[in-house]
């Protein structure tokens, strides 16, 4: 049978304690050595991914290290610990393997580690573009936004992920501003856009201010701090969050009814499928970097297919039409673990209106 296996890693301690209970006692710290020394083993059994055309099933493999050390920690220390997983995954008899959030982040996002691996590696990261653009659109038009009229913004617009969204998204709106750290790549980006689209793309380093602006908001960042917080946000603005650990902080769903935020990058997976874990999701609901792992093992394409840090449209607009042929749908959308209903979204879309109406006759 096609089998396919998926790294992921806990995002911080708590992911530990919310497994082993026991571990609720022990200091973060102390947590934080033990995964450090524990060496990467296999966390579950996926059964029942099934398309029209193909039967897959998979395994999921943990790293054990959480985002903060895999950024804190030295690159060559944390890419032989994902390499050593991925030996975990070749020897259960995966024929490709997929990195998922921090593991497809660090170093060259995934160079090294498909050269020490007898097989294929993707970090997902084509799908997830395709998805969270998707997703971000759809949101956006039930929260009354016309592209065309709006102010879009990307945060970690120089990325891997941010930059094909941003490259894509420049042929549909008219205003888009770039938001990084850098502003020689930022530069880069929009020249890159303008020469391609004839789009010119505002680029900042602040951040704040950018979001004071934006109707519609994709971030896509490294940074495993809260970047959005509830006071930085325009009535009626759409956040797409596809970083994890996510980057807005749950105080905008507390104190913010007239914002709508989503995650980034859910799907649905056909079959009757088992991930025998549970990582917060309905059953059957993946993230989109898991889902472009088990995409190309039903459609038999064992390579290393998204791999460093330049994906192409051409990429996202291939994986998105597998994708579809087999099955896979974008999910509905969730907000901080919940699902977000029709009723919620125009709730706040009325909150938006009259937020806007009062601030214009004060
Ligand atoms: N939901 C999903 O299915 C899914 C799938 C894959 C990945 N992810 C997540 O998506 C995120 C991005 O992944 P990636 O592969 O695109 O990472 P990446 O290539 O490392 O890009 C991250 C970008 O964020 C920028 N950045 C960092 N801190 C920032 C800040 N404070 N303000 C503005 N920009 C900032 C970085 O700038 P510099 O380079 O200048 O530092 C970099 O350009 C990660 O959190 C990852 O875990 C989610």
């Amino acid at each position: 049978m096609d089998s396919f296996a998926f790294m992921i890693h806990p995002l911080d301690e708590s992911d530990v304690t919310k497994k082993y209970s026991a571990a609720r006692f022990v200091p973060k710290f102390i947590i934080a050595q033990m995964l450090k020394h524990a060496p990467p083993f296999k966390a579950s059994d996926i059964t029942g991914v099934t398309s029209k055309y193909n039967k897959i099933d998979g395994s999921f493999v943990t790293c054990p290290l959480t985002a903060k050390q895999m950024i804190s920690l030295p690159e060559s220390f944390v890419i032989n610990k994902i390499i050593q997983a991925g030996k975990v995954a070749e020897q259960l008899g995966a024929k490709i393997l997929g990195l998922g959030a921090y593991t497809s982040v660090v170093g060259d996002a995934g160079l090294s580690v498909a050269k020490n691996l007898k097989i294929p590696v993707t970090t997902g990261n084509s799908y997830t573009v395709a998805t969270a653009i998707e997703g971000a659109k759809l949101a956006s038009c039930k929260m009354g936004h016309n592209l065309d009229e709006v102010k879009v913004a990307i945060i970690g617009a120089t990325g891997s992920i941010g930059s094909v969204c941003a490259e894509i998204l420049a042929r549909d709106v008219k205003t888009l501003i770039l938001v990084g750290k850098d502003e020689v790549k930022l530069h880069r980006l929009a020249n890159r856009i303008l020469y391609d689209t004839g789009l010119v793309a505002k680029i900042s380093l602040d951040l704040r201010q950018s979001l004071k602006h934006a109707d519609v908001v994709i971030c896509a960042t490294n940074s495993v701090e809260i970047l959005i917080n509830p006071e930085d946000l325009k009535p009626g603005a759409v956040v797409c969050d596809v970083s994890r650990p996510r980057n807005v902080s749950r105080r905008v769903a507390e104190l913010r009814n007239d914002v709508l935020v989503i995650e980034g990058g859910l799907v649905e997976v056909p079959g009757d499928v088992n991930f025998n874990l549970n990582f917060g999701f309905p059953p059957g609901m993946a993230y989109a970097c898991m889902a472009e792992t088990m995409i190309l093992a039903l459609e038999k394409k064992y390579e290393s297919y998204t791999l460093g840090r330049d994906v192409s449209i051409k990429q996202v607009m291939e994986i998105d039409k597998l994708a579809k042929k087999h099955g896979f749908r974008v999910a509905g959308f969730r907000s901080f673990e919940k699902a977000v209903t029709e009723v919620e979204i125009n709730s706040i879309r009325d909150n938006a209106m009259r937020k806007v109406l009062v601030t214009e006759t004060a």
